[in-house]
């Protein structure tokens, strides 16, 4: 079985971060989320692994390498355009050849793994395995309709009108029959090969495809709530370690783990929280559910329930919530009492300032 792993796209929820990263490579716990789905790929016992990469196919092929720190075999799969997940299947289709394959979109993060799922699809081999879960907003996905003995029906790509609360999870297991009904398909009104009408062509033919409903914990990465709730959540699981230095004055409550080369100096840090290597935390207060990426400087300042990039500089800030920060951003209090705030920012930024 091989695994075929989507890092194309555009990322247009997560702007400006997306403007000059890719969105899989948006660190969880300060390591990239697509690093997660990789890892339970090789975990569930599969290590040939197609790439499908886009316009940031150059910082996903630095990040990921040839596979080889993951004990897999990376291949990449130039996609020039994101014309779809049915697309990106048909442009990996000498590469997939005859094998069965698991295809992950890269964005996702699935606690738990894939490996019962992996397994579960060995041991059935049917023509395709979908895994749902209950979503509050099911037109902001693709959603599944199951009929009385829970067989798919109807599958229905982000629909005005959906017909149920089953969202698509980003990960699809399929057997070579795929092909043929994505070989078939017309683009969407929205221009985009779908999957979901891939597999729609694939029931109608009378092919098995089954579904595997997860109560667990899921989320698509693609916007900054979730992105603040999946690292809260990877953070919940983290051990101590402190392998850089903690002054006297500075104190750690909880479980925190500190980076080699980082220095916190007068500050408090109440974990969960990680700080990357060479950061100097000084002067402040860092709060639960926080990651600090590497050589960040906090000084005189609060962050808390936020993920900062590295290279970043917060000093005199006051007090910072819930936010994403990207990389080598500057944040920086001003001593004078001007009734006007200097900003610098990026297109598509978001900024809220106490009046
Ligand atoms: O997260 C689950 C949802 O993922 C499903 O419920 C939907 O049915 C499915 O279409 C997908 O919706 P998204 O709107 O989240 O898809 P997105 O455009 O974010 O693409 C998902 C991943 O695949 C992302 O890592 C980018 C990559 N991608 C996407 C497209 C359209 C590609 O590599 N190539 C593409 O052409």
């Amino acid at each position: 079985m091989k695994a075929l792993v989507l890092a194309g796209g555009t990322g247009s929820r997560l702007r400006p971060i997306t403007h000059t990263a890719a969105k899989q490579l948006v660190p969880v716990a300060n390591k990239p989320v697509l690093f997660y789905g990789i890892e339970s790929i090789v975990a569930a016992g599969i290590t040939e692994i197609g790439v499908v990469v886009g316009e940031t196919a150059a910082e996903i092929r630095t990040t990921l390498g040839d596979g080889s720190r993951f004990g897999a075999q990376i291949t990449y799969l130039p996609q020039e355009r994101p014309l779809g997940l049915a697309h990106a299947v048909l442009i990996a289709r000498d590469w997939l050849g005859e094998d069965d394959f698991v295809m992950y979109l890269g964005d996702n993060f699935i606690v738990g793994g894939i490996t019962s799922l992996v397994e579960e699809f060995r041991a059935e081999r049917p023509d395709a395995r979908i895994v749902l879960t209950r979503v509050k907003e099911p037109s902001l996905f693709g959603v599944a309709e199951l009929g009385p003995d829970g067989q798919v029906v109807t599958l229905e790509e982000k629909p005005r009108h959906p017909r149920s609360d089953l969202a698509l999870v980003g990960i699809y297991l399929f057997s070579p029959a795929i092909h043929d009904a994505v070989a078939a398909l017309e683009p969407s009104p929205r221009g985009e090969w779908e999957i979901t009408d891939a597999l729609q062509k694939l029931i109608d033919s009378g092919r098995t495809v089954r579904s595997t409903l997860i109560t667990g914990y899921w989320k698509d990465t693609g916007d900054v709530p979730d992105m603040l709730e999946v690292n809260r959540s990877v953070l919940e699981g983290i051990e101590s370690s402190v392998e850089g230095s903690v002054d006297e004055a500075s104190e750690l409550v909880g479980r925190v783990r500190i980076a080699p080369g980082a220095r916190i100096e007068r500050s408090r840090i109440v974990g969960p929280a990680v700080i990357g290597a060479d950061c100097l935390i000084r002067d402040s207060y860092i709060g639960p559910s926080t990651s600090v990426a590497d050589r960040c400087l906090i000084s005189g300042s609060a962050v808390e329930f936020s993920v900062v990039l590295q290279d970043s500089r917060i000093e005199d800030a006051g007090r910072i919530e819930g936010s994403l920060i990207g990389r080598s951003v500057q944040v920086v209090g001003s001593e004078r009492r001007a009734h006007a705030h200097r900003l610098v920012l990026g297109d598509h930024s978001e900024v809220l300032i106490n009046t």
